[in-house]
Parts: C-alpha cells; sequence; structure tokens
C-alpha cells in the first residue's frame, strides 16, 4: 500500500492517526504536494520528502485541521477567570500567572484567553501567555491578527466591539491584547518542547488530542502534565475529557470547561460530609443516585456521611479499586472488576458512568456510549455522564444530539448548586 509509509511517517513527526482526518484528505494533500514540487509519482515524492524538512512541514500543512475562533466552548474562559478565587497568591504576587495554548492555531484561543482575564480586570502585567502550534502558516495569520467573520461565531460577540477595528482586510485586534501573547513555532513531541520554561499554571490543549490513536494521547497527556504547576488547571476539547481520567488528572466542577487538575480525586471530600462547596470538586463516580448524590451539599440536613455507613464504604472501595485499575491503564481488569461490581451490588449510576469512562478509553464508543445511557436511565440528572455521552455523539456527527445533552449537563449542574 503505497500510502502506508506516509502514514508512518506523519504519525511519527507529527502524532496523525490518519484516520481521524480520512484518508482521502491525506490522498489530496499528496497530489497537491507532488504537483507542487514537480515530480512524476508518489515515490519520487517520497524521496524528496526524505531529503527536505522544509517539504515535511509543508505536507504537515497541507494535513492539519487548523479550525478555531474566539470563544470556542465559551465555559472554558469563563471558568479561568474564576481563578481570582482559585490562585490569588499567583494573581497578587509579583510571579506573572503563567499560562500556555497548545495548540493555537491561527491565535484565537490565546488572544480570547487574554480577552477573558483583562475582562475580569486581571493586569496585563500580572499574566503571560505563550501559544504554539506547529503550523508556520497558523502561526503567520496569529501574528497579523487580523481576522475574518468566520473567527466569530455564536451569539456573544460584544468582544469584537471592545478589542478590535474594522479595516479593509479584517477585523484587527488591539495591540492591548497582542501583547500579551508570545507565538512561537514547535511540534508537541519536539524533543526540545519549552526546554527550561517554568510549568505553567493553565494549560490549554483543546482539540489536539482528537488526531491522536491511543498510545500517542497518553505520551501527549504525559508531556503536558509534566508541563503543569501542581495546582495547574490543564483544559482540553469536548471530546477529549475522558482520556483525562485515566492520568491521574480531575474534573473540576465546571462541566463544560472540561477543565482538570493534577492529582487523583481528593477522597476526603466524599467522606467529610461538611466540605465546603467551594473546594475542588466531589469526586466523580458519584456512587448514590441523583435523591441524595449531593453528600456534601447537604451537610447539614439529614444525609449520612459515607463513613458513617459501612455499606457505603465496600462499595465506595470497590468503585475505588475499579478506579485505580483504570489509572494504572489496566483496562480489562478494571472493567472485568465493574462487572463483578454490578452484579454484586446491582445496578447504578455511579458504577454504569465509570464503565463508560473504561469503555471510552479503551476506544471502545459503542459500549461506552450504551454505559453512560444507562447510568443516565438510573439517574436522568448525571451531569457527568450527559457530558461524556455528548462528546461522543460530537465524534459521530451527531451535532444536535450532542448540543441538547450538553445543555441538559449544564441545567442539571446549575440545579446541583442551586
Ligand atoms: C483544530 S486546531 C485547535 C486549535 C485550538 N486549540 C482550538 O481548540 O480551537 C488543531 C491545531 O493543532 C495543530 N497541531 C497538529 N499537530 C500538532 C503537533 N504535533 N504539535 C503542535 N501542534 C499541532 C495544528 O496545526 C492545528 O492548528
Amino acid at each position: 500500500m503505497p500510502l502506508a509509509k506516509f502514514e508512518i511517517m506523519l504519525k511519527r513527526t507529527m502524532g496523525l492517526d490518519i484516520q481521524s482526518i480520512g484518508r482521502p484528505m491525506l490522498e489530496r494533500a499528496l497530489q497537491e504536494r507532488q504537483g507542487h514540487c514537480g515530480v512524476d509519482d508518489l515515490d519520487a515524492y517520497w524521496l524528496l520528502l526524505q531529503m527536505s524538512e522544509p517539504e515535511q512541514l509543508q505536507l504537515i500543512e497541507s494535513v492539519i485541521v487548523p479550525e478555531t475562533w474566539f470563544f470556542r466552548n465559551r465555559e472554558a474562559f469563563q471558568e479561568m477567570v474564576q481563578l481570582q478565587q482559585r490562585w490569588p497568591r499567583l494573581i497578587n504576587s509579583s510571579q506573572p500567572l503563567r499560562i500556555l495554548s497548545l495548540p493555537c492555531s491561527t491565535g484565537e484561543e490565546p488572544y480570547s484567553i487574554a480577552m477573558a482575564l483583562l475582562d475580569a480586570g486581571v493586569p496585563p502585567q500580572h499574566f503571560q501567555i505563550d501559544a504554539i502550534d506547529i503550523s508556520p502558516q497558523s502561526l503567520h495569520v496569529a501574528r497579523q491578527a487580523v481576522y475574518g467573520k468566520n473567527s466569530f461565531r455564536g451569539e456573544f460577540l460584544s468582544f469584537r466591539d471592545r478589542y478590535f477595528a474594522l479595516n479593509e482586510q479584517g477585523y484587527a485586534l488591539s495591540e492591548t491584547v497582542r501583547q500579551q501573547v508570545r507565538f512561537s513555532q514547535s511540534n508537541l513531541f519536539a524533543y526540545d518542547l519549552l526546554m527550561g520554561e517554568a510549568p505553567y499554571d493553565i494549560i490549554f490543549c483543546r482539540n489536539l488530542l482528537i488526531y491522536f490513536d491511543r498510545p500517542t494521547q497518553h505520551a501527549a497527556v504525559t508531556l503536558l502534565t509534566q508541563r503543569l504547576a501542581p495546582e495547574g488547571l490543564m483544559f482540553v476539547g469536548p471530546a477529549e475529557s475522558a482520556l483525562m481520567m485515566l492520568h491521574e488528572l480531575t474534573p473540576i466542577k465546571a462541566p463544560m470547561a472540561f477543565a482538570f487538575r493534577q492529582g487523583p480525586p481528593k477522597q476526603e471530600i466524599v467522606k467529610t460530609a461538611a466540605a465546603p462547596a467551594t473546594v475542588y470538586p466531589q469526586p466523580t463516580p458519584r456512587l448514590r443516585p441523583a435523591s441524595n448524590a449531593s453528600i456534601s451539599r447537604t451537610a447539614s440536613s439529614n444525609a449520612k456521611p459515607a463513613d458513617a455507613n459501612p455499606a457505603a464504604q465496600l462499595s465506595q472501595a470497590s468503585l475505588d479499586k475499579v478506579r485505580l485499575l483504570a489509572d494504572q491503564g489496566k483496562l480489562e481488569q478494571a472493567a472485568a472488576l465493574c462487572e463483578q461490581y454490578i452484579k454484586q451490588h446491582g445496578a447504578s449510576a455511579a458504577a454504569y458512568y465509570l464503565m463508560g469512562v473504561i469503555h471510552d478509553a479503551a476506544d471502545r464508543k459503542q459500549a461506552a456510549a450504551d454505559c453512560y445511557r444507562k447510568a443516565l436511565y438510573l439517574e436522568p440528572t448525571h451531569a457527568d455522564a450527559m457530558t461524556h455521552l455528548a462528546a461522543l455523539l460530537q465524534i459521530q456527527g451527531d451535532l444536535a444530539g450532542a448540543r441538547l445533552l450538553q445543555q441538559r449537563a449544564r441545567r442539571s449542574t446549575e440545579n446541583n448548586q442551586s
């Protein structure tokens, strides 16, 4: 198969799993590059590619998906500006908050971060954004910072009047925002990526992992978490959140933000009924159905703390074990134990949700979707199951279904918080 070697080369250099963009796109890219280089056939182009690093970069340019827009998944930016509560030390100190946007594509994401922080009243000297992408062409657009209509989507566009001036080329971004972002070109997998840089308080790595196969995704998440400060937050795309659960990263209580903090779930928060609501969230899976799921919220009600109930403790221990196995990447063992748990304890939303996450991580999308649906049947307000199912529907192209579920998840979270 003549294309196989190109696929292998792209996976090796940039991590791309060709199935994520489809083989026809690779075929088109190769035809275009072959024509551009004036060589007779793919074998001749392959030889040329071996000898020319610039040509390798050109081929990469023709297979990347630079799709992005300002304030994509707005909730992420809304959650990020809560950081004054989350990291008062950083905002008040002389050390600016360090933020990484990788991949930044044509700049809309890092500039949105800057606008959100400036709008929240964070002084410009208190934060610095590094923005990295593999594509020199995208970075050129980012540095020009003049955008067309496609970069502005959705109904919340008031930021455009505040930060852009319309000229003949398009909407030109103000210098105030531009100077907050430092762009550089690099491959996420470059051996010298961010060498010598201090860890980041916030990392945005959104809509990149979906183009990798499972082992490459794991390698990428490992690389990024090594660059995340211990109390840092990592934001990923909607379809990428299930993967995070397998990396000792715990979702924070803002479902549509897809934000994760370092470390395993904080078990003490589950056990301590009086844990304040503003502390990092109670970890998933939740062990109880909706009616009494919010143990920590109902501290002053009649709900019993989990550690006063031996049966709950037993369930907790088993599901914790399932989770531990999953965290260690032992997905089949985790799935088997979870099944055993369901047989012993009966069906529960928490168990089916966890089973869904495991199937998701093992790339068994249909089985994962079935489990999330079962979790939702048992607990219709299970926001995490809705969020994960929405991500799967999105991958399958059911955008309307995904949007509906995301709205339900948002309502469910708001109801839980009120
Ligand atoms: C869909 S865009 C995502 C942009 C932005 N993060 C967002 O969510 O809107 C994907 C970007 O990943 C970049 N990319 C692909 N592989 C990469 C790699 N190995 N290292 C760095 N950037 C990469 C592409 O150039 C492209 O700009």
